[in-house]
C-alpha cells in the first residue's frame, strides 16, 4: 500500500514544495507530512504498508503522541545538546536555562518512546555533554539516569562514541573532548537482537616458520614451553594438555577454528574469578590443571568504543550536527530485525532514516526544521535513484 501525499498546510509555510521519490521497497511513494494532526490519519497505512520512508515536520513530543502503541521496533536519535545550538524555533529542545530542565524536557519525550516501541524494541540515544561556569554537567549519564529510575527502561550497554578528532579547545586546564556517548536502553527483557549481524570478521590466520599462526600470534610454541617445563601440573595432566594443544592446532591448520587462548595452572590467570564456587573454568582449571578457550568462528562481539570520525566534518549539505551514518550501522543490524521500523524523532537531516532504508529497513523521521528534512528526502532520493537501498551491510 503507497502512503498518500499530503498538500502543503498554511500554518507550516516552509513546507512549500511537499514532494515525492519512488523506489523504495515495493515502489513505495514517501510522504513528507506537514503537522502532527496531518500525521495522525496516515500513520496507519504507512505502518501497514511497504513505504520505504515518511518524514513529519513537527514536534517530537506532539508527533509521538499520535503514533500508535507498539507499532516500531527501533528508536535512533541524537536529540540537540543543552545549549550547544540556536534553533530558530522556540519549540525546540536544547535552550533549557538549566540542565534538570533539559532533562525534564528529555523524559516525556522518551516516555512516548517507550510507549510507541513494541515490547522486543530498543532505543538508541546519542547525547554530548556541556560546560557550565567550568564545570562538566554530567548530562548524559544524568538523562540516563533518569531514564532507568524514572522511565522503567533497561540501560544496555554504554557506549563511547570515540570521534577520534574533536573541535578547537583552547582551554590550558583540560583535557580535549574527544567522545559522546551512546546508550543502549530495551524496551523488556524480550529486545530483538541479532548478534551475528554485527559481529567482527573473523581475522584469517597465516603460515610462519613455527608452522599457523592465527592474527592474534598464536603459534603453539609457547603454550607447549610452559606445559613442558610445568611444575604444578602432574605427568598425567602435562601429557593431557599437550594431547589437547595438538588437537587444538590441528584444527587452526585445517581451517576449522580461527583462533584459541590456552590457560594452564600456574601460568595464565582463569579467565573470569579463580572461585571454584563461581566459575566452571576455574573448577575445570583445578580438576585437568588446563583449559582451551576456542574463539567463536563468526567472528568475535564489538565493543562498547566505536572510533567514528564525525560527519559534519566532511558533509557538506546543510546541518550543522549531523550524526555520522556509521554510528547508526550496528543499533540498525542488532536491534532492528529486516523489514522493521527505525523512529528518529529528532531526524534532522535524516541519517538515521537513510541508514535504514540503506539496510533493508523502513524509516520515520520527525523534526521541527522542515528544511532539514527537506535535505532528508534529498538523501532518500538520491539513495533510490542509486538503487542501495538493499545494502545489507
Ligand atoms: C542533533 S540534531 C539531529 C541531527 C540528525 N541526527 C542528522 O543526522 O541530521 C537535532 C535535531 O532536533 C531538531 N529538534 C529540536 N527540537 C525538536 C523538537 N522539539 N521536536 C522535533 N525536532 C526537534 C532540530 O531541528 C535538529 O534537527
Amino acid at each position: 500500500m503507497k502512503a498518500p501525499l499530503i498538500g502543503p498546510s498554511a500554518d507550516v509555510p516552509l513546507m512549500s514544495h511537499p514532494s515525492r521519490f519512488t523506489g523504495g521497497a515495493g515502489g513505495g511513494v514517501d510522504a513528507v507530512l506537514l503537522t502532527a494532526a496531518d500525521a495522525a490519519a496516515h500513520w496507519p497505512p504507512f505502518l501497514a504498508g511497504d513505504a520505504p520512508a515518511l518524514l513529519v515536520a513537527g514536534g517530537a513530543l506532539d508527533c509521538l503522541r499520535t503514533l500508535p502503541e507498539a507499532s516500531i521496533d527501533l528508536v535512533l536519535t541524537s536529540p540537540p545538546y543543552w545549549r550547544q545550538r540556536r534553533y530558530a524555533d522556540p519549540a525546540a529542545i536544547g535552550g533549557e536555562a538549566t540542565v534538570r530542565e533539559y532533562v525534564a524536557a528529555l523524559l516525556p519525550i522518551c516516555a512516548e518512546i517507550r510507549r510507541v516501541l513494541k515490547p522486543t524494541g530498543s532505543f538508541w540515544l546519542n547525547l554530548g555533554d556541556a560546560y557550565e561556569r567550568k564545570n562538566l554537567c554530567g548530562i548524559p549519564w544524568r538523562v540516563a539516569i533518569a531514564l532507568q529510575d524514572a522511565g522503567g527502561w533497561t540501560l544496555r550497554n554504554e557506549v563511547i562514541w570515540h570521534k577520534l578528532k574533536g573541535g578547537p579547545d583552547n582551554a590550558r586546564d583540560k583535557l580535549r573532548n574527544v567522545h559522546e556517548h551512546v546508550f543502549h536502553f530495551a524496551r523488556s527483557s524480550r529486545s530483538y537482537y541479532d548478534l551475528d549481524a554485527i559481529r567482527n570478521a573473523p581475522r584469517p590466520t597465516s603460515r610462519g616458520a613455527e608452522g599457523v599462526v592465527t592474527a592474534t600470534g598464536v603459534s603453539g610454541v609457547r603454550y607447549r614451553r610452559q606445559i613442558q617445563r610445568s611444575t604444578t601440573l602432574t605427568p598425567d595432566e602435562r601429557a593431557a594438555a599437550l594431547v589437547a594443544l595438538d588437537a587444538t592446532l590441528a584444527k587452526v591448520a585445517a581451517g576449522e577454528l580461527f583462533d584459541f587462548r590456552m590457560v594452564i595452572r600456574g601460568q595464565q590467570r582463569v579467565t573470569h574469578s579463580d572461585s571454584t564456587a563461581v566459575s566452571g573454568r576455574a573448577t575445570e582449571l583445578a580438576r585437568d590443571g588446563f583449559y582451551i578457550l576456542p574463539y567463536d568462528n563468526r567472528g568475535s562481539k564489538p565493543g562498547d568504543v566505536w572510533e567514528i570520525v564525525p560527519e559534519g566534518s566532511w558533509r557538506r549539505d546543510a546541518h550543522s550536527a549531523p550524526f555520522p551514518e556509521a554510528l547508526c550501522a550496528l543499533p540498525i543490524l542488532a536491534t532492528c530485525p529486516p523489514g522493521g521500523i527505525v523512529l528518529d524523532p529528532f531526524a534532522g537531516t535524516g541519517t538515521a532514516v537513510v541508514a535504514a532504508v540503506r539496510r533493508g529497513r523502513r524509516g520515520i523521521g520527525i523534526d521541527l526544521s522542515a528544511e532539514y528534512l527537506r535535505t532528508a528526502e534529498g538523501r532518500l532520493a538520491e539513495l533510490a535513484k542509486r538503487a542501495e537501498k538493499y545494502t545489507t551491510c
